[in-house]
């Protein structure tokens, strides 16, 4: 199929996929309707059209925590990656890599830390969960530090998890999950030879090295359903901060108060999020979320923002709206599953270019001069 935009990508994903990991990715909680509003709201967004304001020099890089981005946007960690192409984080992050943006692993990757770390010539960012079994995490950070790992993002909006009616009706789990995994496995040879069987093992590998054994999906959703800590507070953050010196971002903040309480803790960074509509669904959408989150913290954080960025007219958006960077989920898995490190790679291309219209045709030369007075009814 021919791939013109970005969201070309999710269709040549469906086709490709066995339902029950098409629907993983693509789905939300409950009646998905926070996801849906992720979407509908960043395309809302008017933006102001100038013209003749000498557009020749245009600078799409960016100052992250001391890194420098190529463009304003960071891979968002996705668990289970690996299930979507050949060890699928190390593709994933080798074209990110590429295009001189970060790439984050996410707890649940199924390439361990020490598999993607020296596979890439930049440091990844590696996000953690907060989760009952604190040997994990420690055992996760440290080797994360001797990977090089310098960004450490924390997910703090899964202290239990969404239901996500799509998983149990496409086989990811429910009655009889394993057998209908594998028919639909079968009736996609293409995906079944590539990953199935020459994508092996398919393991959740920073938990398999921990325990010392191998783990499979029935551990995913077991293992991690077990270990979510409805009982986690910000105290409990605190002897990370002190174990890790690099920047510490704080991911899954949705109301100015909690991103007051970030600034407070001595975060670095937030990640404006409702986890891609996959947790409480009815909460506001990122993008209506984002300016008073902005105005909460007023600069003394760095402010990225994800859940419905699906183009480089978003990540303006976004930017408009007050985040300094955007992570993208679901648009690069299917980039992975259709095309793997060179359709990740073609779809950061192809976002890039729709930064630059935009930025031409709103008059803005720089980043940085992506701002509130970028949006036509602000
Ligand atoms: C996620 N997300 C996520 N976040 C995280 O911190 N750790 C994780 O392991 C995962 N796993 C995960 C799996 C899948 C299939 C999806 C779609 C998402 C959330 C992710 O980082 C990000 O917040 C959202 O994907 C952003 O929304 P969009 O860009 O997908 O709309």
């Amino acid at each position: 199929m021919i791939i013109s935009s970005p969201d070309d990508y999710r269709e040549a994903a469906q086709r490709r996929l066995p339902p029950f990991l098409f629907h993983y990715i693509d789905g939300g909680a409950y009646a998905e309707q926070t996801l849906r509003r992720n979407v509908e709201d960043f395309q809302a967004v008017a933006l102001r059209q100038r013209v003749l304001k000498n557009m020749a020099d245009l600078s799409l890089e960016t100052r992250l925590f001391d890194e420098t981005l190529r463009l304003p946007i960071v891979l968002a960690p996705v668990g289970l990656t690996g299930m979507f192409a050949r060890r699928g984080e190390v593709q994933a992050a080798r074209a990110a890599a590429s295009r001189g943006i970060p790439f984050t692993l996410s707890t649940v990757s199924v390439c361990p830390i020490e598999e993607v770390a020296p596979a890439i010539d930049r440091p990844m960012w590696f996000q953690l969960y907060v989760l009952r079994d604190r040997g994990f995490m420690k055992d996760a950070l440290e080797r994360a530090k001797a990977a090089g790992v310098k960004t450490l993002v924390f997910t703090v909006d899964m202290p239990v998890p969404g239901a996500r009616y799509r998983d149990a009706r496409s086989g990811m789990s429910g009655p009889n999950a394993p057998v209908r995994r594998m028919v639909q496995a079968m009736t996609h040879p293409g995906w079944a030879w590539d990953v199935g069987v020459r994508g092996l093992p398919h393991d959740l590998g920073n938990v398999s090295r921990y325990l010392g054994k191998a783990t499979g999906l029935a551990d995913y959703i077991g293992w991690l359903g077990a270990n979510f800590d409805p009982s986690i507070s910000w105290k409990d953050l605190e002897w990370i901060r002190e174990f890790w010196d690099g920047p510490m971002i704080i991911k899954g903040i949705l109301d100015p108060q909690d991103a007051r309480d970030a600034v407070t803790f001595g975060a670095d960074g937030i990640v404006v999020s409702n986890h891609g509509g996959r947790q409480l669904d009815g909460v506001l959408s990122t993008a209506r979320a984002l300016p008073a989150v902005a105005g909460a913290v007023n600069g003394r954080l760095r402010v990225l923002v994800d859940s419905g960025i699906r183009n480089g007219l978003d990540v303006v958006r976004a930017l408009a709206l007050g985040a300094d960077a955007a992570m993208i989920g679901r648009p690069f898995v299917y980039a992975l599953a259709a095309g793997g490190e060179a359709g990740v790679a073609n779809l950061l291309d192809l976002i890039e270019t729709e930064i630059r219209v935009a930025m031409t045709l709103t008059g803005a030369t720089s980043i940085s001069a992506i701002g509130r007075d970028l949006i036509a009814d602000a």
